[in-house]
């Protein structure tokens, strides 16, 4: 089974320079390789704690997810969402606040940096700390917990949220473990423990000053501004006083470190040379000023065409976040039902076709319909038990073997592709079913939608009337899905 990766990033800046070297770079990179099912998000709900501008929030989400995108992101290949767009993250993170050692958040680095900087001043320790920055490491938690993550590639300040990630899963698996396989019939426990993944190899950044490009230090280089705007700032990269024709020290000058980031091997070693023979710092910024651009230009055209068409973007994100809700909603189901808040009659009933929901509906169906008084003499746990379930069928015809996907009620909601032997055909229901690879809803129209597993549409579904219909579809869809799972 592939590994899963997962990173957040939080959306309240503008990618520059050290981000795309240091995070994006490397990890679109990463999301490449065979065997790695990675799942990238905007961490905008993390964005809040920090963040009170609303208008800073959207431009910081449109910039950052069309900078992913122009870098050469696939939204096909990975899950690219909005953490927002996933209410089983905030679901899940209260059941995990309810399991979280007080504690343990009382040790958080960023929580505990800003009582110390209260203290510096003289203030009461809490002042100005809300609830949000208290609580973070839950949150993050929720993020990687949800979609059970193995590796989890982070800067060197987040490690220690990893390992809290790790403290509270353990400690949910440990209270709920038995409860969980009880009452998903499996026999592992409800979380991965998640490791993070700290890339050695990508050297920090030095920024226009010689310290590690943060925005905090106001030092950085913009990533995609025009080229006019990064040829002056590397203008502004400091320096040594030395004259043209004098030898310079390669390896104590941010110039350099910051033209290695970019360059193969052969390149740096030129440079390198170069400048122990005496090149001028005008000529090395000029070479830089070009290295860099050719990397970023094609991408940078890219990003103003996204930056100009945000509904495009939208569409990508809400399509991620169904895919990732192909994931998080069944398993969010399972972790309601597993600490006690699952529906009174189990499995949870969905509503049949010919009746209201409830026991009232029921009582005036029958004085008002004969036909379904027969039906009506059930009581309702009966009815619980005897539900019917999603089915999925499989058949010939004239094209091929293929199969079909029924809701419970009996509304037929995929229908496959013709497969050209019934192996073939077995093999894709039992991937669907097993829901170890992500299968992608993608919308073909507003009334129709495809299946699609492994990059290929394995299957579609009738017309609807309409786009809130097809959506509906799709949610009954997942509900099938994940009691065809059981
Ligand atoms: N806290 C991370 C940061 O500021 C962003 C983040 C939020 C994250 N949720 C996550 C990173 C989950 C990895 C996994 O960099």
């Amino acid at each position: 089974m592939n590994t899963r990766v997962l990173t957040g990033i939080t959306t309240s800046g503008t990618p520059h320079l050290g981000n795309y070297v240091g995070a994006i770079r490397p990890a679109i990179a990463a999301s490449r390789r065979a065997n790695v099912d990675a799942f990238f998000f905007l961490a905008d709900y993390h964005a809040l704690i920090k963040c009170d501008d609303p208008a800073r929030i959207v431009r910081s989400r449109l910039e950052i997810a069309a900078t992913w995108l122009a870098c050469g992101l696939d939204p096909q290949r990975v899950t690219f969402y909005r953490q927002s767009d996933i209410p089983e993250i905030p679901e899940l993170t209260w059941l995990l606040t309810c399991v979280a050692s007080k504690g343990l958040m009382n040790r958080a680095h960023a929580y505990k940096a800003a009582v110390d900087a209260n203290a510096a001043r003289g203030e009461d320790a809490d002042a100005g700390i809300n609830l949000g920055l208290y609580s973070y490491p839950v949150l993050m938690a929720a993020d990687i917990l949800l979609f059970n993550a193995q590796q989890v590639p982070v800067g060197r300040d987040q490690v220690q949220h990893i390992e809290m990630t790790r403290d509270i899963g353990l400690r949910f698996n440990h209270l709920y473990g038995a409860a969980w396989r009880q009452v998903s019939g499996r026999d592992d426990d409800p979380f991965v423990l998640p490791e993070a993944v700290l890339e050695e190899r990508v050297a920090m950044l030095p920024g226009l000053d010689g310290r590690k490009m943060s925005k905090s230090y106001d030092n950085t280089i913009p990533l995609f501004g025009p080229a006019k705007e990064l040829k002056d700032a590397i203008a502004r990269i400091v320096t040594d006083s030395r004259a043209p024709g004098e030898a310079k020290d390669p390896d104590s000058s941010s110039l350099f470190a910051i033209y290695r980031a970019f360059a193969n091997e052969n390149e740096t070693l030129g440079f390198h040379n170069a400048l122990l023979h005496g090149m001028a710092w005008g000529e090395a910024k000029q070479k830089l000023f070009a290295l860099i651009d050719v990397e970023l230009s094609p991408a940078r055209e890219k990003y103003h065409t996204l930056m100009s068409r945000p509904d495009e973007i939208e569409e990508t994100l809400r399509a991620g976040a169904a895919k990732a809700r192909m994931l998080a909603t069944p398993f969010v189901m399972r972790l309601r039902e597993t600490v006690g808040l699952g529906a009174l009659v189990s499995p949870a009933p969905q509503p049949l076709p010919h009746r209201g929901g409830g026991a009232q509906n029921q009582a005036r169906q029958v004085s008002t319909s004969p036909l379904v008084g027969e039906v009506e003499t059930r009581s309702a746990a009966e009815e619980g038990r005897s539900r019917k379930r999603a089915r999925i069928a499989s058949f010939r015809d004239g094209e091929g073997f293929r199969f079909r996907i029924f809701a419970a009620d009996g509304e037929e909601l995929l229908l496959s592709r013709a497969f050209d032997d019934p192996k073939a055909a077995g093999d894709c229901m039992r991937a669907l079913l097993a829901l170890d690879a992500v299968p992608v809803m993608e919308s073909l129209d507003d009334t129709r939608y495809a299946l699609v597993m492994g990059g290929e549409r394995v299957a579609v579904s009738p017309a609807y009337a309409d786009a809130p219909s097809r959506d509906a579809a799709i949610e009954k869809l997942r509900w099938a899905l994940d009691s065809l799972q059981d």
